[in-house]
């Protein structure tokens, strides 16, 4: 890590497990963790408050400028899971080295209901709502990532060893 300036990116879809391996392991290479989720309720309030009121393309223009500090740091750095969808996003990713973390729809169902994400509240088809956007974003996952790491097998701790040797 040490040879390079550039920031290590966390990309995939919701409850893939971005913020807790993203924040192990820069605890573990003695870097700094960003996390863009958390700066956009750090300037803005919740997530789901910013959507209701405000609409996605109002949190997807905070998250943009959320990116944006992020990748400036030359530690970890943990996108939404829909941040690349963003042009201008995707863009400056090229420039850094990018981690696609993923998971199965069997093991997200256990992670994802809490209010960090409208996009799975209301009924009871958020895995078939998570699926769906997943698989929409799959192409543009891939096409960015370095590396990826399945989060569903094993314990996290090895998730985070990989991805600590990967950087
Ligand atoms: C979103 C993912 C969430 C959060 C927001 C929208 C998405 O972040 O940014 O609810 O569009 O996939 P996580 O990927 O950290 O859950």
């Amino acid at each position: 890590m040490t040879s390079h300036s550039d920031a290590v990116v966390l990309i995939g879809p919701m409850g893939a497990g971005k913020t807790s391996i993203g924040r192990k392991a820069a605890r573990a290479l003695g870097v700094s963790f960003f996390d863009t989720d958390a700066a956009v309720v750090r300037d803005h309030g919740p997530i789901e408050k910013l959507f209701v009121e405000h609409g996605e393309a109002h949190f997807r223009a905070a998250e943009r400028a959320a990116v944006r500090e992020g990748l400036a740091t030359a530690g970890i750095v943990s996108l939404g899971g829909g941040a690349v969808m963003d042009p201008d996003t995707r863009a400056e990713l090229a420039r850094h080295r990018v981690a696609l973390l993923t998971v199965t729809p069997r093991v997200v169902a256990g992670r994802v209901r809490d209010s960090n994400r409208p996009l799975l509240q209301g009924g009871d088809d958020a895995i078939e709502r998570w699926t769906a956007i997943f698989e929409e974003r799959r192409p543009v996952y891939e096409e960015l990532a370095d590396v990826t790491f399945d989060t569903s097998t094993g314990p996290l701790q090895d998730i985070v060893d990989a991805l600590v040797a990967w950087v």
